[in-house]
């Protein structure tokens, strides 16, 4: 048994970290029958994991099935970046305690961020030892193994490491899409922003290398993929714990050769953010015009108390360089309300900044105390009320520039990746144009998993209409 804490999660550790290859213990491969369903909270490096587990899961013998209550085997991958995020798994967590009384056979797990939260493992102590397993996000490659454990021996395993241990290459994967593959490409975050809780539950930032990044892109294009999008929860910071001397603007240049018609990256800290990575952005094609750009704040004090380390005077001339050096650059945002203590004119300022910034897309929160976190100790007098307001204000502005963004595109023909049918139109495609934009449209089947021109016919808050041509 291992447990978590944040004591010693918080810590940095220069000790270089060993690299090695995922290899499933070969008594295990196949070993068992029976079903399992996956449940997925949280950011696109959860919906990844989650497409490692799966293919885990399948060497060991398990079956996907999509009910969970046909499941032998139920697994939350859990995030924990705000309450209603823990509050969602704990109540599937109450679902599947009653279809355990039923069915005593079930193995019921959990992973992701919250299994690395120290005051969730007391929980699961105290009240829920019904719960089988827990796996952290630092040794997920002991899945496998632990499951095993669990199996063989009937008892409750908790293998939670508070920081991160091997960087384990070729993890067998599991894609959900068979155009868009996710890559990952730094582990972990060193920023430490006083609100968040990541880099609590995911460990110090880690750099994969160049070689085993081009390696699995050169894999995915021969499989016929038309995108690839590079992760890591401040990708600007790539390359900075190796010791190769290589950062995120030289790995784009490199991917950006090897003609892979598309090449998104999430998510940039604009702190890390250089002229150099501007320039390569700019000059090739493939690398798509569409940035992910958090800015969580308008106001400089509230920047300062969020430990961001950037100022909005620094945000927006970054924010005008990669206008003026992209073409069609669409920028997308997050932003936090109702940060302790915001004022009014600390939120009228995040209201001028989205007045300039005419975001292409935001994504919009309330503060969200999350224990053991700097933020979640600071005095508070905004009132919960106000902080509703403030969201909602915030809404309709972001919605409104929304709306604009997607009208400006009336008329206009735009390159669209394919990827399927549409589930709420009839008759109609969906896909997303380099600026990440999702359209319906009219077009052929044929045209499913290829980049094609469409006209733009309609526009909405959040989605365009178009025909093929
Ligand atoms: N690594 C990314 C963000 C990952 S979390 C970055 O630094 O930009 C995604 C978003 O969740 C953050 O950008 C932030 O807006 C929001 N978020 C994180 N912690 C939060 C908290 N405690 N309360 C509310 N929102 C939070
Ligand atoms: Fe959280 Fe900040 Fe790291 Fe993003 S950069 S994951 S907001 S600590
Ligand atoms: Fe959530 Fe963990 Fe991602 S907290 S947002 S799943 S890194």
């Amino acid at each position: 048994m291992h447990l978590p804490t944040y004591k010693e999660a918080r810590t940095m550790n220069k000790k270089p970290y060993e690299r090695k290859a995922f290899l499933l213990n070969p008594e295990l491969k196949h070993r068992y029958q029976g079903t399992y369903h996956l449940k997925t909270y949280g950011c696109q490096m959860n919906e990844h994991d989650s497409e490692n587990i799966k293919a885990m899961l399948e060497e060991l013998g398990f079956l996907e099935v999509e009910d969970y209550e046909k499941a032998d085997l139920v697994l939350l991958n859990t995030c924990s970046i705000r309450e209603n995020a823990n509050n969602k798994a704990f109540g599937m967590l109450g679902r599947l305690k009653h279809l355990k009384e039923e069915n005593k056979g079930l193995i019921v797990g959990i992973c992701g961020c919250m299994a690395q939260e120290e005051k969730v493992i007391q929980d699961i102590l105290d009240k829920y030892q019904w719960i089988n397993f827990v796996v952290g996000t630092n040794n997920l490659y002991q899945l496998p193994e632990v499951i095993a454990k669990v199996i063989e021996s009937k008892q409750q395993q908790i293998e939670v490491y508070s920081r991160e241990q091997d960087l384990v290459e070729q993890l067998p994967v599991k894609r959900d899409n068979p155009y868009s593959a996710y890559v990952n490409i730094i582990y972990g975050c060193d920023k430490f922003c006083t609100y968040c809780i990541v880099p609590y539950t995911r460990g110090r930032q880690r750099s994969r290398t160049m070689e085993d990044i081009l390696n699995e892109v050169d894999h995915l294009i021969h499989e016929g993929y038309q995108e690839v999008i590079l992760l890591g929860q401040n990708v600007n910071a790539y390359g900075k714990d190796l010791a190769y001397g290589y950062d995120l603007a030289d790995l784009l240049e490199k991917i950006a050769l090897t003609k892979i018609p598309r090449i998104r990256f999430v998510t940039s800290h604009p702190w890390d953010f250089t002229d150099k990575m501007i320039d390569v952005i700019s000059k090739y094609n493939n690398i798509c015009p569409s940035i992910h750009l958090p800015v969580q704040s308008g106001s400089n004090q509230v920047l300062k108390r969020m430990g961001r380390r950037y100022t909005i005077e620094q945000y927006l001339t970054l924010f005008d360089k990669l206008k003026a050096k992209k073409k069609n650059c669409a920028i997308s945002t997050d932003i936090i309300v109702g940060f302790p203590n915001e004022t009014e004119e600390d939120f009228m300022d995040t209201l001028k900044l989205v007045e300039y910034c005419k975001f292409d897309n935001a994504f919009t929160f309330i503060f969200s105390k999350r224990e053991g976190t700097p933020a979640a100790k600071m005095k508070d007098n905004v009132s919960d009320e106000i902080k509703e307001k403030r969201l909602q204000q915030l809404n309709e502005v972001v919605n409104q520039y929304f709306l604009e963004n997607n009208q400006a595109l009336l008329g206009t023909t735009v390159d669209v990746l394919v990827m399927g049918t549409s589930e709420k139109k009839d008759g109609y495609l969906y896909g997303y144009t380099d600026t990440m934009k999702l359209i319906n449209f009219i077009g052929e089947k044929s045209m499913i998993g290829k980049i094609v021109r469409v006209e733009v016919i309609d526009a909405k808050t959040w989605s365009l209409d178009g025909r093929a041509l």
